[in-house]
């Protein structure tokens, strides 16, 4: 047999993959993706039948247990994570440290990163009512403090999960209701989150979540691992990009809307700015949730018969762009932020909170796969490097220099 180490100590070879364009870094049986073709399927599903026959909590059973649930399993899992959703109130103490100008994905990570605090129980990989647990809580508790980022923005009362709701609904009035009006839920609005987060559930591994299983390798606890990852999909490459696309539209709104301007823009090497919402890094053909997600976009606006200018930017954008032989011939479509933004614009979210609505949608993604990576025992994720620094160097005393 070959030893590794010592092959590796005389030759010194190293794969080098910046980005790791071409690296697997682990075995999945979550996700499969095919960039080429434009298929994306969770446990085998494809994501065209979960969005159109499923919802969100049965979507995030499936992908942390590998298989739909019956009515019995998904009742229980529902009756469990309300069971979790209490919220310390210390931890509003944490929240009230914070600006209210602060962005809601900084404070999201420290809160998730603060309920370690509170939750400090050692999750025993290897015992599945433990790990059940601990997928119920977060659940639960990352839901009520995603939309706590809101209201603190906002100035409105701290929300508290209500037990006779449904996940969703209770996203809806964790988010929104407040105490002097009353809230009705509105079934496109609702349809509409519901699809945007079984859209959002998992994506194989993308950066937050290559992030939430290379911190979770060190054997750091789930919210841990969970916090880092919503730090890794804060960037504007990466979830921010649904942010970074509402405001490059209303930059474009502003600056007199001529889309072929910004169209060159983005052409032009010289220039830093990219089309935001459009390519991605796996998907070199349409990307099959942006399909599902147009078409969402489509009846949302129609429905609530929202009239936007920067929303007609967004359609001029799209048909300039997929017209551009600059785009076409580098395979740039518009990926799912470009959709997502407008139609959370569409449902009054305010921009900030584009990402936390992302986060929420991919929290079962990010548990499923540090659940599967602890399961499987996988070692430390420990990179090597190319080293392109100095040759040894003789040391010089400070007065020499
Ligand atoms: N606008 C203009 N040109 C672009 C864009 C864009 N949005 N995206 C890629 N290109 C160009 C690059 O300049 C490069 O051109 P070249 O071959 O002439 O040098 C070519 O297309 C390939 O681009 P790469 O940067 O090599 O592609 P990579 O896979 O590294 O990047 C990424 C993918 C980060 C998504 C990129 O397309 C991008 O920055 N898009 C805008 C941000 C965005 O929408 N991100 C969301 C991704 S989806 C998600 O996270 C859910």
């Amino acid at each position: 047999a070959i030893d590794v180490l010592k092959l590796r100590a005389l030759t010194g070879a190293i794969t080098y993959d910046p980005g790791y364009k071409n690296s697997g870094s682990c075995k999945s049986a979550i996700t499969y993706l095919d960039g080429e073709e434009g298929i994306l399927r969770y446990r085998g599903y494809s994501i065209e039948d979960l969005a159109n026959k499923s919802n969100f909590l049965e979507v995030a059973y499936l992908i942390i247990f590998g298989e739909l649930p019956t009515k019995e399993q998904i009742e229980l899992f529902e009756k469990d994570i309300r069971k979790y959703s209490l919220v310390d109130e210390e931890m509003k103490n944490i929240i009230d440290g914070f600006p209210k100008t602060a962005h809601p994905m900084g404070v999201l990570a420290s809160l998730t990163s603060a309920l370690t605090a509170f939750n400090p129980k050692v999750v025993n990989a290897e015992c599945e009512k433990d790990l059940y647990e601990a997928v119920c809580k977060t659940m639960s508790k990352f839901l009520v403090i995603a939309t706590w980022t809101y209201r603190k923005a906002k100035g409105y009362p701290l929300n508290y999960y209500d037990n006779t709701q449904s996940y969703v609904d209770n996203f809806l009035r964790l988010m929104f209701s407040i105490p002097t009006q009353p809230y009705e839920i509105d079934p496109v609005v609702k349809n509409a989150i519901d699809k945007l987060f079984v859209l959002h559930a998992d994506h194989e591994q993308n950066c937050s979540t290559s992030t939430v299983r290379i911190v979770g390798s060190s054997h750091a606890g789930l919210f841990a691992s969970i916090s880092a990852g919503v730090s890794a999909l804060w960037g504007p490459l990466h979830g921010g990009a649904n942010q970074a696309v509402l405001e490059m539209l209303e930059a474009i709104q502003n600056d007199g809307g001529d889309v072929e301007k910004y169209l060159n823009k983005a052409k032009d090497k010289e220039d830093p700015f990219r089309l935001m919402g459009f390519g991605h890094r796996v998907y070199k053909n349409f990307d099959p949730r942006a399909r599902i997600i147009k078409k969402a976009a489509d009846d949302v606006l129609g429905k609530l018969g929202v009239d936007d200018p920067v929303l007609e930017i967004a359609k001029k954008l799209e048909a300039a762009a997929l017209k551009d032989p600059y785009f076409v011939e580098r395979h740039l479509y518009p990926n799912v932020d470009f959709y997502s933004g407008i139609i959370y614009r569409a449902l009054g979210i305010p921009t900030e909170m584009f990402t936390v609505m992302f986060a929420i949608g991919r929290l079962p993604g990010w548990i499923a796969q540090w659940k599967e990576m602890r399961i499987n025992k996988e070692p430390i994720g420990r990179p090597r490097q190319v080293y392109v620094g100095e040759p040894l160097r003789e040391f010089v005393p400070i007065d020499n220099r």
